[in-house]
């Protein structure tokens, strides 16, 4: 690689298996796209990318950072973390699209992760499912009216001998019913208050 020049590594994201793309100049600042107004989200993800471009393999860890920072990495920023990695949007996006764990729309103040594989199915997730979206206001992959609360699908938590299972802000809870739902989800409003 030519002295000073950085590296970006898109092959460990799996967007674009077994490329590197290089960055010609080092990047010191990310200027605001043509005809967009730099917006407090905008200039926070300008000032991460502008501290991350140098670093080998830097578009996963400014993802990271920028949903860290604003809680999702908003779509109408997409454009500048390409221009401030010299690559193009299609390129971001699709990493962005490709894991689950990146967001593009604002998530509740709490996140609650419903597992939807075999095991809870076979003890009544379906059921819990409809009882939960009733009671949030939203469906899956949504928010609630209120914004609080962010209800998300995932595939096995691990917890299979203690099914149905959920994580709610990262901590688990298994041996789910209807009525333990509610009791745990008044726990977490309340301890959040
Ligand atoms: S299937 Fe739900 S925890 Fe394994």
């Amino acid at each position: 690689m030519i002295k000073g020049q950085a590296r970006v590594d898109l092959a460990s994201t799996g967007a674009a298996r077994g490329s590197q793309v290089a960055v010609s100049e080092p990047v010191t600042s990310v200027n605001t796209p043509p005809g967009q107004p730099c917006t407090p989200a905008l200039a926070a993800v300008q000032r991460i990318v502008a501290a991350h471009a140098q670093q080998a393999g830097a578009l996963l860890p400014i993802l990271h950072a920028i949903q860290a920072e604003l809680g999702h990495i908003p779509p109408d920023t997409v454009q500048a973390i390409a221009d401030g990695l010299n690559l193009s949007r299609a390129e971001v996006h699709g990493v962005i699209t490709f894991y689950p764990h990146f967001h593009q729309t604002p998530r509740g103040r709490h996140v609650i992760e419903l597992c939807q594989a075999e095991s809870c199915q076979a003890m009544g997730s379906e059921k819990l499912t409809q009882h939960v979206r009733k009671k949030l206001g939203c469906d899956l992959h949504g928010s609630s009216p209120d914004g609080n609360y962010t209800l998300e699908p995932v595939y096995c938590l691990g917890l299979c001998a203690q099914s149905p299972a959920m994580l709610v802000n990262g901590v688990p809870y298994a041996r789910l019913t209807p009525k333990r739902f509610d009791k745990i989800l008044g726990y977490v409003t309340e301890a959040a208050e």
